[in-house]
């Protein structure tokens, strides 16, 4: 029951995070896994084929074990009117930077092709983000012998998991960069974020499962805290960000290097997301309604303009709270640096 989440999976009880949008490419996997932690691909934003062919390189790379991570779909049904105010209202930057704003859509991510994908050529670890995948599904990757880990921000969000059946739980603080995990309907509100130490001793009270602590953590001291708080092992993301082998826009990457805070924000994709504060969430994180992945798609081009004009002040850049102590190290020095 209490079982180390990375038994036999790692030497080291480090998870290189998945980051979607580039970020956890399969070198950065194979290196973190190379040097005896636990590497994660992102399946968000990649097709079913573009995962089949990440997966494909990875195994190419290492012969470490290594996760796969997918976004849960959502329910988020916004009101049409409240997406024409937000289109409107950051119309001027789309003007500006000489772009059209995204239709603003639902999607699935490709889920179930990528699920399925997962089901015919399985992985060491799943890892799922956004939601809960229903008892079946898990029992079907569980059978095929992936180890399945749901992230989780509540204590209500880890009992949901543990009664659909997962192996372990990534308990996901609001230091965390990057997208809160929470599920659709389960998760706080802005402002009502649990923090990681306190998630952890509230999420054991709920559930015995082995836990994969989440948020702020660069450093083996704090590798070592959360080990004594009751978690088996450690995902770090913003600590990868500035390795050599991670897919960060030098956009984002010179942005890190900066003084500066985070704030979490819908401003971007319409979900709460933890990054750097820049002009763009100062004008607009008051008004994005909570619309995923609406805004995201309707922010898209805006995001991509500004990484080509190399304009810090419209992208998002995700980054937890400790993003000052990032530093541009190979992923290998990382994973040591983290391991206590
Ligand atoms: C750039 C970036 C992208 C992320 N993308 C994902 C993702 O695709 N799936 C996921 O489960 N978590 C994602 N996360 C969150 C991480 O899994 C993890 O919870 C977070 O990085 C931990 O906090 P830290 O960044 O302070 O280490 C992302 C985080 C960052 C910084």
């Amino acid at each position: 029951m209490t079982a180390a989440p990375l038994e036999g999976l790692a030497r080291r009880p480090v998870v290189a995070a998945p980051m979607a949008g580039g970020v956890s490419t399969p070198e950065l996997a194979a290196a973190a896994g190379d040097a005896g932690g636990l590497g994660f691909l992102a399946g968000g934003y990649r097709t079913a084929a573009e995962l089949a062919g990440d997966i494909a390189k990875t195994r190419a790379l290492t012969s470490a074990p290594f996760g796969v991570n997918l976004f849960v779909p959502g329910d988020d049904r916004p009101e049409p009117e409240a997406l024409r105010a937000y289109a409107e209202r950051i119309s001027s930057d789309a003007d500006l930077a000489g772009v059209t704003l995204g239709e603003p859509r639902a999607d699935d991510d490709d889920w179930a092709a990528k699920f399925d994908g997962l089901l015919a050529d399985p992985v060491p670890v799943v890892s799922f983000t956004f939601g809960c995948p229903t008892a079946e599904r898990i029992a079907a990757l569980r059978e095929r012998g992936s180890r399945v880990w749901v992230t989780v921000t509540t204590p209500d969000e880890a009992l949901a998991a543990d009664a659909a059946g997962a192996d372990a739980l990534v308990v996901q603080g609001s230091e965390a960069g990057g997208h809160r995990a929470g599920f659709p309907a389960g998760g706080p509100e802005e402002g009502g974020e649990i923090g990681l130490l306190p998630l952890i001793a509230l999420v054991r009270t709920v559930s015995g499962l082995p836990l994969v602590a989440a948020g702020g953590i660069m450093r083996d001291a704090a590798v070592a805290a959360v080990r004594s708080a009751g978690a088996g092992a450690a995902q770090a993301g913003t600590a990868f960000l500035l390795a050599p082998e991670a897919g960060t826009h030098p956009v984002h990457r010179a942005a890190l290097r900066r003084p500066g805070r985070t704030a979490l924000t819908r401003a971007f994709t319409g979900k709460p997301a933890r990054g750097l504060v820049n002009e763009f969430m100062r004008r607009h994180s008051a008004y994005a309604p909570i619309a995923y992945p609406h805004i995201h798609h309707m922010t898209r081009p805006l995001r991509a303009a500004a990484g080509k004009a190399g304009d810090p002040d419209a992208m998002s850049l995700w980054a937890g709270q400790g993003f000052r102590l990032a530093e541009e190290r190979p992923a290998a020095e990382i994973v040591e640096r983290l391991s206590p």
